[in-house]
């Protein structure tokens, strides 16, 4: 018993090591009130598990804001995987919250596309408005005209140039940019406007052809950055987080502030400190496209409100707890531990799978590093695995190749993970220095083979 109490203590270091290293990767008007245009809003959360709570949270908690603020459930389209609400370990079963003691969100949100319907297939077709590429869901869809105006808000895992979605493919930038071409040349809308929380979230956008689409664009931090959740461990909610820090910074503000008033830069400005969070557990928002658009005020896209200028004051860095992103899970897992009573087969079975995940990791930050040192060197696999282009420059120049790339490691040595998807720069940077795929497969081979 006592060899397994060190193990604890040693795991929580190393938990300690991993949030703090983590953070040292990168110190990083007018009113169309009274045009024609429909209001559409396409709402995504990319994960499920009861340890990504706060992805769904958001997401809910968006779909309040838009509703109250007059936006019709004919122009809403939700995808979540709908498994927290009524998760075995939901404190409040059917309830879901987006912050400490906050209101239920999850009462009224349309469940569009849910479970495996919650995919990147969908989220195209439902964007291009084409319901003959849908497979299960609700079959809404933006059908959406010239004068129209549309908000996409995503919140969930990415890596460089890539979000999650709950099951398989994930969306690469590429596509994105594709699918949204598509979109402004069917000249089914006046503006859009896409937020963006995810690790990472910025390389989705850099460098890749957005101007002259009428699409503005927030994202929660750099190309190199990764996001945060924040609300963590609350009372009742210890092994768990009910908010990403870019989201709820833009959702609490937005009903705070008079929608008809503030615009879409204002909104981008104030936030942008809380999100940097002093520079400790914080990232730096972005924004890409047609900046012009920024001038909109939010009523636009979300709707109006009544403002609230009460005593949800910014009482907030108080009692916030942030993780990065890509920790959240081994929080959940190490509270999971420790809460288990001492000597239970609760406690085995959490530190069973607190030791699976770490393996992993440790199986995945091996393997990519030693697929780095045969393709470049002892010496020089690292350093060109870790490059990171300027800003305005695309992640990678061939998409397809780091798309083959993910693949053929993943084929050799399992699935990269949402906590590997860090690596995904590293696969294209190997594009980018010309490796070749029988290259990588003989690399990946050799590393994962044995
Ligand atoms: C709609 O989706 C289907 C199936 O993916 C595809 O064949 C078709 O070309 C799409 N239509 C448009 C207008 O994009
Ligand atoms: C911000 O960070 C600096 C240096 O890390 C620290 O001295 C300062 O107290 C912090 N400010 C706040 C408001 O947390």
């Amino acid at each position: 018993m006592f060899a397994k109490i060190n193990v604890a203590s040693f795991l929580i270091t190393l938990f300690v090591v991993l949030v703090e290293g983590s953070n040292m990767i990168e110190s990083i008007f007018e009113d169309h009130e009274n045009s024609i245009g429909t209001k559409w809003a396409v709402l995504v959360a990319g994960s499920s598990e009861w340890y990504n709570y706060r992805h769904q949270a958001d997401i809910c908690h968006a779909y309040q804001l838009l509703k109250k603020g007059g936006l019709k459930d004919e122009n809403i389209v939700v995808f979540m995987y709908d498994d927290i609400a009524y998760h075995s370990e939901n404190p409040k079963p059917g309830v879901i919250i987006n912050k400490p003691h906050g209101p239920d969100v999850y009462n009224g949100v349309p469940k569009d596309y849910t479970g495996k319907h919650c995919n990147a297939q969908n989220f195209y077709g439902v964007v291009l408005g084409n319901k003959s590429a849908l497979t299960g869901g609700s079959g809404k869809v933006v059908n959406s005209g010239p004068n129209d105006y549309i908000f996409i808000y995503y919140a969930d895992h990415g890596g460089s140039g890539v979000i999650d979605m709950p099951i398989e493919p994930s969306i690469y930038a590429k596509d994105l940019n594709e699918v949204l071409k598509k979109k402004h040349a069917s000249r089914t809308y006046e503006k859009m406007v896409f937020y963006l929380e995810a690790c990472e979230s910025g390389s989705m956008f850099e460098g890749l052809p957005y101007k002259g689409l009428n699409i503005y664009v927030t994202t929660a931090s750099k190309a190199d950055e990764d996001s945060f959740a924040t609300y963590c461990s609350p009372k009742g909610y210890e092994t768990t987080c009910l908010g990403d820090l870019f989201s709820v910074s833009w959702l609490e503000n937005s009903e705070l502030q008079d929608r008809q008033v503030e615009t879409l830069k204002k909104q981008y400005q104030r936030i942008r400190k809380r999100v940097l969070n002093n520079g400790t557990e914080g990232s730096h928002m972005m924004e890409y496209g047609d900046l012009h658009i920024h001038e909109d005020a939010l009523s636009i896209y979300m709707g109006s409100n009544f403002p609230t200028h009460t005593s949800t004051k910014n009482n907030y860095a108080s009692n916030s707890r942030y993780v990065n992103q890509r920790d959240v899970q081994l929080l959940y897992l190490i509270s999971k531990f420790q809460n288990a009573p001492e000597g239970s087969r609760r406690k085995s079975e959490a530190y069973r799978k607190l030791s699976k995940v770490i393996l992993k990791r440790e199986h995945v930050d091996k393997s990519v590093k030693h697929i780095g040192q045969i393709l470049f060197g002892v010496e020089n696999g690292q350093k060109v695995l870790n490059i990171v282009r300027p800003a305005g420059q695309p992640l990678v120049d061939d998409w397809d190749c780091l798309k083959s790339f993910v693949k053929i490691f993943e084929s050799h040595c399992g699935s990269l993970t949402s906590y590997g998807k860090k690596y995904v720069r590293g696969f294209a940077n190997m594009c980018n220095a010309g490796i070749q795929r029988d290259q990588m497969d003989a690399a990946a081979k050799q590393t994962c083979s044995s």
